[in-house]
């Protein structure tokens, strides 16, 4: 099976992707599996070739288009997918192979929100993970609580507003503030992963430039009310709407409040593109199992799976939760349908290696 792994992207968690898509790739059982590294660059170009399997050579951007080959991904008429060379030569052989099944690692805008999947689904190709309207409506901060609310999974209070909005008339949205959460509150872009354009807010003036940074992200805004006595803690699920299996849960240790871009990615100090992020998901401090009680630990486990199922997931989906521990109170916070690293190491502890969730993926694919 010839598997094109998709990777890189236009959103702001493009290093990030590069990190979990190689390390995807390495795991992929290479006796079953032909892989095509697909790495989209910044600017929307498709490339694919040998070099693009090695992350010290993204350090040089140049030098990684130099030595890869632009690509477009084109449904011939007998419905085959190709890899066609671009510009296509006038002579000689346009394409470079031919893929099966696609595997997209892109976390963020255009990769896990639904318009990559929207364009396999137009080249008619199996792909691993969610589908349009669940990776769309998992991406959307707004959208996902709606539904989960609708079937009452807990969730932060909250309140959202477009930018437009918040030019017209901010006193106002101040006020709602005041008067529905109460300070401090949480200030998100609705559409934005790994913490980028997430910041705190403990008075209005706090609020104005949460909401300016936000803005700059995305035009629809979220603002939550902020567990000051809080654990984050995850949880991975796996398979279809009939098999969905939850895994053991992680406790992420930030060094804030709240886990930023640089907790997460950047906490070993390295380069963006290599250095201290090459280890990925990894480099978060983390404990595996979470220190909570078996019950809150099930409870997690049963609401993770009712979430990845109400929204209609496939393949591997990692659920983060805040709890209150004042109220001792349980809230999911947000859905990632193409979680960083896969989240296999949370798999890895019940027997499940990288090479075998990434079978899995494909086969849940190929069902
Ligand atoms: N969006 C990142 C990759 C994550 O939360 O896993
Ligand atoms: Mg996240």
């Amino acid at each position: 099976t010839r598997v094109g792994v998709i990777f890189g992207g236009m959103s702001v968690e493009h290093e990030v992707s590069v990190i979990s898509a190689l390390q995807a790739i390495n795991a992929l059982d290479k006796d079953k599996y032909e892989v095509y590294p697909l790495y989209i660059s910044k600017d929307r170009d498709w490339y694919t070739g040998e070099n693009l399997m090695e992350i010290s050579n993204y350090q040089n951007q140049k030098e990684l288009f130099q030595n890869a080959q632009k690509v477009q991904v084109v449904r011939d008429s007998e419905g085959k997918v190709h890899l066609q060379k671009d510009p296509q030569p006038k002579f000689g052989k346009k394409t470079v192979g031919e893929i099966d099944v696609a595997f997209p690692v892109i976390h963020g805008t255009y990769g896990e929100d639904g318009i990559l999947q929207g364009f396999l689904e137009l080249l008619n190709i199996p792909y691993v993970g969610c589908d349009v309207l669940s990776s769309a409506t998992g991406m959307d901060k707004v959208v996902m609580k709606h539904i989960f609310r609708d079937w009452d999974i807990p969730i932060l209070e909250y309140i959202s507003f477009y930018s437009s909005q918040w030019q017209n008339d901010r006193d106002a949205v101040g006020k709602k503030v005041e008067t529905e959460l109460s300070y401090p509150v949480i200030v998100k872009p609705a559409n934005l992963g790994s913490s980028v354009g997430i910041s705190k807010a403990a008075n209005f003036e706090e609020l104005e430039e949460a909401v300016e940074l936000a803005t700059e992200f995305a035009s629809k805004i979220v603002v939550e009310r902020m567990v000051t006595n809080m654990k984050e803690v995850n949880c991975s699920v796996l398979g279809d709407y009939e098999t969905a299996e939850a895994s053991v849960l992680e406790e992420v240790l930030g060094s804030d409040e709240f886990l930023s871009y640089q907790d997460k990615y950047q906490s070993g100090g390295g380069s963006k593109d290599g250095g201290g992020a090459s280890k990925g998901m990894e480099s978060t401090n983390r404990i595996i199992p979470a220190e909570i009680s078996s019950e809150q630990t099930e409870e997690i486990q049963t609401i993770a799976k009712k979430a990845f199922q109400v929204l209609g997931c496939n393949g591997v989906s990692r659920i983060d939760f805040i709890i209150d521990q004042d109220q001792n109170k349980v809230y999911i916070n947000e859905i990632n349908t193409i979680p960083g690293s896969l989240s296999f190491y949370l798999w890895d502890p019940s027997g499940k290696d990288f090479t075998q969730l990434t079978d899995e993926l494909i086969k849940l694919a190929l069902k």
